[in-house]
């Protein structure tokens, strides 16, 4: 199979190596530079949604895996299909699921899936704005942007003050919050839920978790994710499962009964309520750093379940994963997530065993060193028969790559082990 991947950041490259070691594949193209790339791998730069389908023509690809969720939501799926070629990931209507938290609120009311109670408003409609006000001067609200705001959408307020600062902040997003949810306050674990799509079934990935805050027990601000586990020992394979009967699946269901069957990967953040699982939002690929967690664990050839989504037949059955656990550290950059320090030259440690290492934010300068670019600049990832072996091996691996600056927390994974071996 020729594959174009689409998208060139640590989740991409945890695609990457994972399609590079798939038996079905052929040829493996992708449309942005990544240091890390597997040998081999073929690179044309295309960063518009015209180009990246041009060079799925011209390649005479069978399939293309769509990283971000930006093409997605710009229409790649759809141009893809009008060329007649397979695309892991959905097309812009079925894409609304991350692109519009309000559309996502009425889907899930249809499909019967819960979500936190909210007040929908719209930034011009005054009537909904006061109701919105109201809503805020109760306190322990969360304030989200309708459309995609690049992490900087959704504030947690616990007291009317911050949320009416909330209403303020969020105005300068612009047209993604024009319109705008105010959630409860919910409580509770986090989790992240996945499954492969084919427009009518949707298959139950492994459960991750992400650590969103960018320091050590969840404080600080909220970062594109600092590290992730996989799976989480909160929801094993089953409940998993049993997640993916109660919210992936009616939801699609509910999306294919309007005409805009999902194909791809359907991600779910929810939250392990004392009322039972909530959902807190929908994305429409996979996580990153989820993503550089469950790749290395996936243990049959993945191709067959990526082509199968996009062509909308999923193989019978599920897919194969190893039974041990995967730990990633992400490395990010100083003043990472305001700004992002750039061009420290980075180690680079013989390999050691049990740890891969994604680049996320790297490149090579014309003197060959690696240097730091972005503001997660790697993810490296320990794997292991358990999750503290897979934990350790990380952390032990982190040394080595230490750049000038480098930020990093020390407490992935350690929770959900603390408390499973505090267990009788
Ligand atoms: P979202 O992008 O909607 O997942 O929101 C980002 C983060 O905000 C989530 O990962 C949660 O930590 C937090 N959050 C979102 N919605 C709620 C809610 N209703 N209650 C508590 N925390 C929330
Ligand atoms: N790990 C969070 C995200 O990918 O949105």
């Amino acid at each position: 199979m020729r594959v174009v991947l689409v998208g060139s950041g640590g989740r991409e490259a945890a695609l990457a190596w994972r399609l590079a070691r798939s038996p079905s594949l052929s040829e493996l193209w992708v449309t942005g530079e990544n240091p890390g790339w597997p040998p081999g791998t073929s690179e044309r730069s295309a960063a518009t949604v015209a180009a990246q389908a041009e060079l799925a023509r011209e390649v005479g690809a069978d399939l293309v895996v769509v990283g971000p969720e930006g093409p997605l939501v710009e229409g790649l799926a759809d141009a893809l299909h009008r060329l007649g070629i397979p695309c892991f990931g959905p097309t812009q209507a079925a894409a609304r699921l991350e692109s519009s938290k309000a559309a996502t609120k009425e889907i899930c009311a249809a499909a019967g899936v819960p979500t936190a109670a909210a007040v929908i408003a719209d930034r011009d409609d005054r009537a909904s704005m006061a109701r919105a006000e109201a809503r805020c001067a109760r306190g322990r609200v969360v304030v989200k942007a309708d459309g995609l705001a690049a992490g900087k959408g959704v504030i947690v307020c616990e007291s009317p003050g911050q949320a009416a600062g909330a209403l303020e902040q969020l105005a300068h997003l612009g047209g993604a919050s024009a319109r705008l949810v105010l959630e409860d306050l919910l409580e509770g674990p986090e989790v992240s839920v996945f499954a492969l799509c084919d427009g009518a079934r949707a298959v139950a990935l492994p459960s991750a978790q992400d650590h969103k805050q960018l320091l050590d027990g969840g404080r600080g601000p909220n970062t594109g994710g600092m590290g992730a586990i996989c799976p989480c020992p909160l929801v094993d394979h089953e409940q998993a499962e049993a997640l993916v009967a109660a919210v992936h699946q009616p939801v699609i269901a509910e999306l294919a009964r309007r005409g805009h069957p999902y194909r791809g990967v359907l991600y779910a953040g929810l939250m392990l309520t004392r009322d039972g699982p909530m959902l807190l939002e929908f994305n429409v690929r996979f996580g990153d750093p989820e993503c550089q967690a469950m790749m290395p664990l996936w243990g049959d050839d993945p191709l067959p379940w990526l082509h199968g989504a996009a062509i909308g037949s999923l193989p019978a059955g599920a897919p194969r994963f190893a039974p041990g656990a995967a730990c990633c550290v992400v490395l990010a950059s100083a003043g990472y997530p305001a700004r992002s320090d750039r061009g420290r030259i980075i180690p680079e440690p013989e390999p050691t065993e049990g740890v891969i290492v994604f680049h996320a934010g790297t490149r090579r300068d014309r003197a060959g060193l690696l240097r730091t670019d972005g503001g997660r600049v790697l993810g490296i990832t320990g794997t292991g028969p358990g999750l503290e072996v897979a934990r350790s091996r990380a952390y032990a691996a982190v040394e080595g790559w230490r750049f000038e600056g480098a930020q990093l927390r020390t407490d992935i994974g350690l929770s959900v082990v603390a408390a499973h071996t505090a267990e009788p």
